[in-house]
C-alpha cells in the first residue's frame, strides 16, 4: 500500500486530521489498534472548545453535536460551601463551550470517514514505524482479514504519530532526540456516570476540605461526576452509596442547593499527570495529541489541544502539496509548543488552585482560599481564567 500521510491512531488527533488533509486533496491512511466498537464506547472527556466546535461544524460533522451539544456559557467556581459563576460570555468576547462527549465526536468522524470512502484499518498490531528520517518512511502492522494474518507494508510521505501516550510514534524516536518534561500529581480522580438529572445547568469545580469534586453531564439525563481520590484508588472501596456520600459532602453548599443522585453506569479512575515532549517532530514523523504531551483534565483540555496540533499539521502538509515548501513543515514543533505550553500552564493552575495536595498545610490551605476569591472577585482575574477555559484564539 501507499499513500501520503500514514496516520497511527483514530483517536481526535488522528480522525480530524484525516478529515483536515481529506479537504486539502491530500491522502491518507489511518491505522488503529483497537476495534470500531471499542474506540466508539470508550468514555474519556467531554468538553468541547469553541474552537473544536467550530471546526466540527466546518468539517460538516456538527449535525448532531448542534442538536446534541449542551452549549455553556459559564462555570461556577465552589468554595466556602458558596458558588460564584464565571461568566465566559462576557468575559471572553461571547465565546462558550459545549458539553458533548469524546466518544460521540468520534463516531461522527468515524462515519463521515467511512462514507467518505477513505481507508481506516482497525485492529492492525505490532505496528512498527521504519526509515523516519529518511524522505522514504514506511509504516508495518499485521492485520486480521477475515480468516487470516498478514503483515502489510504501508509507504508513505510522512507519519502523523496520533497514537496516543501509550502508542508506539514516540517511542520510535531515536534516544536522545526528546527531552521529556513532566509532573506527577499525588492524586487522580475517581469519575463515574449517572443516570441522573445534572443538578446544576454549568459545570462545578469545587474546592472542598476533603478534596476536589467536579460536577459536568452529558445530557439532561445523564450526570458525569468527579472525586479527587488516590492515585490508585481501588474501585472495590467505592460502592455507589459511598462515592454519593462523599460528593454531597464535597458539593454542599449554606443555601440547601440539592445533588440529585441515581443508578451509577459506569466508574474508572483517571491518574493525573503533566507531560510534554520537545521537539514534536524528528525527519518525516510528526507527533499529534497525546502522543506528545497529556495535561491533567482539570482545564478540560487534552482533545481540545490535539485538534489545536493537527490544524498546524495540516496546514503544514497544505503548504508542502501546494507549493513544495518546508517551511511551516519544518515549524511545526515550534508552533504547536506555543499552545502546549500555554495550556500546560492553564491546566497546572487549575489543578493546583482546586485539589488537595497531601503536603499542603494550613498555609496553603489559605492561600488557595484567597486565590478562589481574587479569581471570582478581579475582573482581570476571572476574564483570564474564561479566555483560557473556552480556548486561546488560534495561531
Ligand atoms: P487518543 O484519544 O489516546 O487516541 C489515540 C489512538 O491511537 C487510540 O484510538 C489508540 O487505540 C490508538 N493507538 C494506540 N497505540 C496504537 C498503535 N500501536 N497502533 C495503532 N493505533 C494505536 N481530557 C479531558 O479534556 N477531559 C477528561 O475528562 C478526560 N478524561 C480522560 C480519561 C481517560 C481515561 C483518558 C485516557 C484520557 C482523558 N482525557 C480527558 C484526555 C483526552 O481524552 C485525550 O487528551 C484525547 O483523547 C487525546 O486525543 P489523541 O487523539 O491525541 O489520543
Ligand atoms: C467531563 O465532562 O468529562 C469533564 C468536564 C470538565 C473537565 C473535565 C472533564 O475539566
Amino acid at each position: 500500500m501507499r499513500t501520503q500521510i500514514a496516520i497511527i491512531g483514530a483517536g481526535p488527533a488522528g480522525l480530524f486530521l484525516s478529515l483536515l488533509l481529506d479537504r486539502l486533496g491530500i491522502q491518507s491512511v489511518i491505522l488503529e489498534l483497537h476495534t470500531r466498537q471499542y474506540i466508539e464506547g470508550r468514555v474519556r472527556a467531554g468538553l468541547l472548545e469553541h474552537n473544536t466546535v467550530q471546526l466540527m461544524h466546518e468539517l460538516g460533522v456538527g449535525d448532531r453535536l448542534k442538536r446534541q451539544g449542551l452549549e455553556h456559557g459559564g462555570i461556577e467556581l465552589r468554595f466556602n460551601n458558596r458558588g460564584h459563576r464565571i461568566d465566559f460570555r462576557e468575559l471572553a468576547s461571547g465565546k462558550c463551550v459545549t458539553i458533548y462527549a469524546q466518544h460521540e465526536v468520534i463516531k461522527d468522524l468515524v462515519a463521515a470517514r467511512l462514507a467518505a470512502n477513505k481507508p481506516m484499518l482497525f485492529e492492525t498490531a505490532n505496528l512498527q514505524l521504519h526509515a523516519i528520517d529518511s524522505t522514504s518512511p514506511y509504516v508495518t502492522f499485521q492485520h486480521n482479514a477475515p480468516g487470516q494474518k498478514s503483515t502489510e507494508r504501508l509507504d508513505c510521505d510522512f507519519i502523523a504519530g496520533c497514537d496516543g501516550f501509550h502508542g508506539v510514534s514516540r517511542t520510535s524516536i531515536p534516544q536522545g532526540v526528546l527531552t521529556t518534561y513532566e509532573r506527577d500529581y499525588p492524586f487522580g480522580w475517581l469519575g463515574i456516570l449517572a443516570q441522573a438529572p445534572p443538578s446544576s445547568h454549568e459545570l462545578i469545580y469545587a474546592h472542598h476540605d476533603r478534596g476536589f469534586a467536579l460536577l459536568s453531564m452529558r445530557s439532561p439525563q445523564v450526570s458525569r461526576l468527579y472525586l479527587q481520590c488516590a492515585p490508585d484508588e481501588n474501585l472495590a472501596l467505592w460502592p455507589d452509596d459511598r462515592i454519593w456520600h462523599e460528593l454531597q459532602k464535597r458539593l454542599a453548599t449554606h443555601d440547601g442547593w440539592k445533588l440529585t443522585e441515581g443508578p451509577i453506569i459506569q466508574k474508572g479512575v483517571t491518574g493525573m499527570r503533566s507531560f510534554v515532549v520537545e521537539p514534536m517532530q524528528y525527519g518525516r514523523l510528526c507527533l499529534a495529541g497525546d502522543s506528545a504531551h497529556i495535561v491533567p483534565p482539570t482545564g478540560a483540555k487534552g482533545l481540545n489541544l490535539a485538534v489545536a496540533d493537527v490544524r498546524v499539521l495540516a496546514v503544514a502538509l497544505g503548504a508542502y502539496y501546494s507549493t513544495g515548501t518546508t517551511d511551516l513543515l519544518a515549524q511545526y514543533s515550534a508552533t504547536c509548543l506555543r499552545r502546549v505550553w500555554k495550556v500546560q500552564r492553564f491546566s497546572w493552575w487549575m489543578t493546583q488552585l482546586l485539589h488537595r495536595f497531601p503536603d499542603d498545610n494550613p498555609f496553603d490551605h489559605r492561600r488557595q482560599l484567597a486565590e478562589l476569591d481574587y479569581v471570582t472577585t478581579s475582573r482581570a482575574a476571572s476574564q483570564t481564567l474564561a479566555e483560557n477555559y473556552v480556548g486561546l484564539p488560534l495561531p
